[in-house]
C-alpha cells in the first residue's frame, strides 16, 4: 500500500465521520423533541401522589410495621373512593349525599326547630308575627316566593316567581346569596344536607296544612340514567321555581 492508497483511506474515513456529524447536527435542527413534565391525564377526585417522595421514603416507610401495607391498601383502593384503613380501625368510605327526598323522610323536626333559632334573629316563625329583618315565616313551605304581606322584598327575590317547594327552599338555605343573587337575606346557609333537612321539616309543621315530602329517590342502582325530577306533590305550590329544576350542587 503506498502513500496515496493510504491518504485515500483517511480521506474517506474523515469525510465519513463528517457526514455523521452534520447529519446529527441537521436532525436536531429538524425535530427537537419536547418531553412532557406533567402527566398528560388527570384522575377525578384522587389527589395526585408524589410517587418521587414515595419512593424516596420507602425503606423507611417499610421499616414502620403496618405502614407499608397501609400504603398498599390506599394504592389498591384508589379508584374505589375507599381510605387507606386508619391503625387498628375499619376502612373509611366516602359516604354519599342521599337525595332530599330520602333525608325528610328521616329528619327530625325537634333537631329542625332548635336550629332555627337562628332564624329568629331576623324572622318571626308563628302565625300572624310581625316582619322583621326578614318576613314572617309562618306557612312558608309551599308558599308563592316574596309574597308575605307587608314585607319589601329585594328586586332579586320579588322577581324570582314560583313557590317555596322543598328543593327550593333546600337550595336557597344551602347558600342564599348562591340561590338567589341580590337577596338581601345577610346568612351564610347551611351547609350540611341533613341540618338543612330537619329543619325543612319543622318548617313543614308550622301552617294549616302540611305539603307532603318529595318522594325518596330510588336505590342508586335501580335508578335510570335519564331519572326524572321526582313529582311535585301539592296543591300549595302552584308553580315551581326555575332554580328548583337546575341540578342541585352539593355545598
Ligand atoms: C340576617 C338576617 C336573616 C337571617 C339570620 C335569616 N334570614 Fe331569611 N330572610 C332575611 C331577609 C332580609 C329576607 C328577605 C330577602 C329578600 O327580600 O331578598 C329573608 C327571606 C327569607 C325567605 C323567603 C321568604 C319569602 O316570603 O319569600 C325564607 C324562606 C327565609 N328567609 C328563611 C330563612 C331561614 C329558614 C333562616 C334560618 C336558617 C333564615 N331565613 C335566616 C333575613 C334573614
Amino acid at each position: 500500500m503506498d502513500r496515496w492508497e493510504r491518504t485515500k483511506i483517511w480521506v474517506s474515513v474523515g469525510s465519513a465521520c463528517a457526514v455523521i456529524a452534520g447529519a446529527t447536527w441537521f436532525a436536531g435542527m429538524v425535530v427537537s423533541p419536547d418531553y412532557p413534565q406533567r402527566r398528560g391525564y388527570a384522575v377525578e377526585g384522587v389527589p395526585p401522589v408524589d410517587l418521587a417522595s414515595a419512593q424516596r421514603s420507602w425503606p423507611v416507610l417499610s421499616a414502620q410495621p403496618g405502614e407499608r401495607a397501609e400504603l398498599l391498601g390506599y394504592i389498591a383502593n384508589i379508584d374505589k373512593a375507599v381510605l387507606p384503613v386508619p391503625a387498628g380501625g375499619a376502612a373509611v368510605v366516602a359516604e354519599p349525599v342521599p337525595d332530599l327526598g330520602t333525608l325528610l323522610a328521616a329528619a327530625d323536626p325537634e333537631k329542625g326547630r332548635r336550629a332555627a333559632q337562628v332564624c329568629g334573629s331576623c324572622h318571626t316563625l308563628d302565625n300572624g308575627g310581625p316582619n322583621r329583618v326578614g318576613p314572617n315565616l309562618w306557612a312558608v313551605v309551599g308558599r308563592p316566593v316574596a309574597a308575605h304581606a307587608g314585607f319589601a322584598y329585594s328586586p332579586a327575590l320579588s322577581g324570582h316567581g314560583g313557590a317555596w317547594s322543598y328543593q327550593a327552599l333546600d337550595q336557597f338555605l344551602a347558600g342564599p346569596a348562591r340561590a338567589v343573587p341580590g337577596t338581601k337575606m345577610s346568612f351564610a346557609g347551611l351547609r350540611n344536607p341533613r341540618d338543612r333537612a330537619n329543619l325543612l321539616a319543622y318548617l313543614a309543621t308550622l301552617g294549616p296544612s302540611r305539603l307532603p315530602f318529595p318522594a325518596p329517590a330510588p336505590a342508586p342502582q335501580a335508578a335510570a340514567p335519564a331519572a326524572k325530577p321526582a313529582p311535585q306533590a301539592g296543591a300549595r305550590a302552584p308553580g315551581v321555581p326555575a332554580t328548583q329544576t337546575a341540578a342541585r350542587t352539593a355545598p
